[in-house]
């Protein structure tokens, strides 16, 4: 099998790469013996411990076996997912009764549900709607189907980094997001964000500390409703050039604000497009879309915990893209947060909230200002939770703020910033 693949490659990682691209593409098999150390070495002209480390990758990675004299090959069930889908489990040879499959009797499931393992996987015709959708990808992206933005954050983070690697992200930014770097042993680095999406100096900054990845949010950015502009993805494209890229979009059609992504141009990227803001959380489904080796790692992976996402919410979201208008939702987010906005800035205080479900106000003081806010009857999260480095502020939530409330939060907004100010000078 080998001999029909050259592995190639300058560094170990380089040469793991080439070995996983192989698997990949199905050319090296299961089963598939790697040349001994030695002979890869000489073949490309680099070191045995350049070889070695490139196999003790493949290995800590689960994608090789080494056995003694048996050297080292590739593992029964790498956790890869090919490029071309093959059929699970092992072929079975033409005129045998196929009695191996450890399948239930599809026969006998519900209508509803009549998906054996072997069937199980991203649906064909949701990803080529998600292709349709997502054009402005390079035509070589993969495509696969995940539990939710924050399950395909999970898993690409886990695909490329290791505990004590640094990643970039949005400061305000999302609080479940840290909590999940912070449990991947992962070192959070701010990149301060404004209305057009993290700022260029912030993140030459991060990428200057020795970040590994950044996360980003399309549109409808939380805490503060930024939107990537134009002027701000192509900056941010000219300078995210080695780094892993991660986008999330997860408010995709409720934004109101075209996307125009940072991702596609680095060797590792991933876009994740989630259905919980404009169909519902419930669905916990979501397109992850990557460079080839991104998706392969993230699918074969799934395959050993979840599988896959259950078809019948793939067919959901599906029949949803296809017959839900989210226009009246999208309207009614985008008025009822312009009007908070347009309320508060009209009593002088200042509001952040370009896209989304969020109005971010910058406060002197959080808990003053969330303790007044109370008082008067109004819960509003304190902005420390979604903060590193950047000044204090509180989060207002208008998914659901009815025109008739606007005026009196906005006074009461208003009211509790100012009293806090007031103290201050007298002290
Ligand atoms: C920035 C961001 N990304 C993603 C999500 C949603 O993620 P999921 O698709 O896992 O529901 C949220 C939900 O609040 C969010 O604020």
């Amino acid at each position: 099998m080998v001999a029909q693949y050259r592995i190639t490659g300058e560094s170990a990682t380089a040469i793991a790469a080439s070995i996983e691209a192989g698997v990949r593409e199905g050319v090296l098999i299961p089963g598939s013996a790697l040349p001994p150390v030695r002979a890869l070495a000489e073949q490309l002209d680099k070191s045995p411990a350049t070889v070695s480390a490139a196999y003790a990758e493949l290995k800590r990675r689960g994608i090789v076996v080494t056995s003694g004299r048996n050297g080292t090959r590739v593992r029964e069930r790498p956790p890869i997912a090919q490029t071309t889908r093959m059929a699970r489990g092992t072929p079975i040879r033409p005129g045998l009764r196929d009695l191996a499959t450890g399948q239930p009797d599809a026969s006998l499931l519900p209508e509803v549900s009549k998906v054996r393992y072997a069937d199980g996987g991203p649906q064909p015709e949701l990803i080529a709607a998600a292709k349709r959708r997502l054009r402005a990808l390079p035509d070589e992206t993969g495509y696969t189907i995940v539990n939710g933005a924050l399950d395909g954050l999970d898993r690409v983070l886990m695909a490329h980094l290791r505990p004590g690697d640094k990643v970039g992200v949005e400061d305000p930014g999302w609080s479940v997001c840290m909590d999940l770097l912070a449990a991947q042993g992962l070192s959070v680095v701010p990149m301060p964000v404004d209305d057009e999406g993290p700022a260029v100096e912030g993140v030459k900054s991060a990428l200057a500390q020795g970040i590994r990845a950044v996360i980003v949010t399309a549109r409808a950015q939380n805490p503060t409703g930024a939107a990537v502009s134009v002027a701000r993805a192509a900056a941010l494209r000219t300078i995210l050039k080695d780094v892993l890229v991660i986008e999330d979009d997860h408010a995709a059609e409720l934004a109101g604000v075209p996307w125009h992504p940072i991702v596609g141009d680095t060797p590792h990227w991933a876009f994740v497009r989630s259905a919980s803001k404009p169909y519902g959380p419930d669905l916990r489904c979501a397109v992850l879309a990557g460079d080839q080796e991104t998706v392969s790692r993230v699918e074969g992976r799934m395959r050993l915990t979840s599988g896959w996402v259950s078809t019948l919410l793939q067919r959901a979201l599906l029949d949803l893209w296809e017959n839900f208008d989210v226009v009246p939702a999208r309207r009614a987010y985008d008025t009822r947060r312009q009007a908070l906005i347009a309320a508060l800035r009209e009593r002088g205080v200042d509001a952040h909230g370009k896209t989304g479900i969020n109005v971010w106000v910058p406060v002197p003081d959080e808990t003053a200002t969330v303790t007044a806010l109370r008082d008067q009857g109004y819960a509003v999260a304190p902005g420390h939770i979604f903060r590193i480095a950047s000044p204090p502020a509180i989060r207002i939530t208008t998914a659901d703020l009815q025109p008739s409330e606007v005026d009196a939060l906005a006074d009461a907004v208003a009211a509790a910033c100012q009293n806090r100010l007031r103290t201050m000078v007298s002290r």
